[in-house]
């Protein structure tokens, strides 16, 4: 029987709630298709933050490098300043474990879940890949006479090329692996009489940020000939921004920078109805990966069974997905579907017409 060693980070606030039903719901699928797995469970966070003064100890990296996959529920504590722990152990983690991709599936599920006049599930489907490294993220730049009439604050975005090479490299595969070869519904007929099955937008803002786009554009380009399926298109961040609301529909893959990416997908995150469903995974593909729900801890629910689990829930399917079992993550996702079409009121947070702990139980049903 195969066997996962997987490392648990609950977190903060609602983490720890929404981790126990995706841990649940991957239980339920490791029942039913024949593997194992063990979870291993860590208390970073802002409580043990508050009580050792420590945010990740100097093992943390070196314990968490030994798994293939982490699952995260939240980092964020109302007591601790903002940023401590967001960059303490998410960005660290990312960056430490090189996690250089940050992938952000958008799908609609049911209409009524989206805020957008007329556009339902045929709509909204694409992945976001973020590149999740570099850029504005990285952390270069500095200040100068803080504090004083001159203060100057300088923020770098760090662009190399072999990080962009590696995030382009990672998009144009999953491209030219996505829908198995059916071509995509928004080509045009010229584009599939030419072969095109699926369409990358690069996502950047070339008429401005002439260095790092520029690389970025490049980059795109020389990498472009070796997908010949893959139809490939450029937009600019803001003008996407816009098409998200107007036309979700002409987008399949889209690939961008951090900064970008984490703008979008929030965006994103609301046409396809909200945090409670929005989930992604931090990726090495060849180290340790991190999959987590795209909220946050939201501390005003912590404790109240109210909070919507189906963001971990998603994770944790794309996360069993990832190790290899493809046949779980397909069944994670279509009992969500189930669950929502014939049970959930609404996505939001104490609308749901079901606790957390309950919505847990019935997807690990429909599991
Ligand atoms: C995200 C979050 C993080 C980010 C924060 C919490 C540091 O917004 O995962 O998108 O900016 O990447
Ligand atoms: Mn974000």
């Amino acid at each position: 029987m195969n066997t996962y060693d997987i490392a648990v980070i609950g977190g903060d606030g609602t983490g720890p709630e929404v981790a126990r039903e995706a841990l649940k719901v991957s239980e339920a699928a490791a029942c039913k298709f024949g593997f194992k797995i063990n979870w291993h469970h860590f208390d970073f966070g802002g409580e043990r933050f508050l009580k050792t003064g420590e945010v990740l100890p100097d093992s943390a990296v070196a314990d968490l490098r030994r798994f293939k996959a982490i699952f995260l529920g939240a980092v964020g504590h109302p007591q601790v300043q903002p940023g401590i722990l967001e960059k303490g152990i998410l960005l660290r983690l990312r960056f430490e474990l090189e996690q250089y991709i940050n992938l952000r599936p958008v799908k609609l599920y049911r209409a009524e879940d989206c805020p957008l006049k007329d556009k339902g599930p045929e709509h909204i489907d694409f992945i976001v890949v973020r590149e999740n490294n570099e850029g504005l993220y990285a952390g270069a730049g500095g200040n100068l006479f803080k504090g004083t009439p001159n203060e100057v604050a300088i923020q770098e975005s760090i662009n190399t090329r072999r990080g962009v090479d590696r995030c382009l490299k990672y998009a144009f595969d999953l491209a030219k692996k996505r829908r198995n070869g059916q071509p995509w519904k928004g080509l045009k007929p010229e584009d599939v009489a030419a072969g095109k099955t699926t369409q990358l937008t690069l996502c950047g803002k070339t008429n401005v940020l002439t260095y790092a786009f520029d690389l970025w554009w490049r980059a795109f380009q020389d990498i472009a000939p070796r997908y010949p399926t893959v139809k490939s298109d450029y937009a600019h961040v803001d003008a996407i921004c816009m098409w998200f609301v107007k036309n979700p529909e002409w987008f399949d893959v889209i690939v961008t920078d951090n900064m970008f990416g984490d703008i979008i997908t929030d965006l994103a995150a609301m046409i396809q109805g909200g945090l409670g469903v929005a989930a992604g995974g931090n990726l090495n593909p060849e180290g340790t990966s991190m999959f987590e729900p795209m909220g946050g801890s939201a501390p005003k629910y912590t404790g109240l069974n109210v909070i919507n689990p189906l963001a971990a829930i998603n994770a944790a399917g794309m996360m069993l997905d990832f190790l290899g079992e493809s046949q779980a993550g397909a069944a994670i996702e279509a009992a969500s579907v189930k669950i929502i079409n014939t049970k959930i009121k609404s996505l939001a947070a104490g609308k749901m017409g079901f606790g957390t702990r309950e919505v847990g139980d019935l997807v690990a049903a429909a599991v």
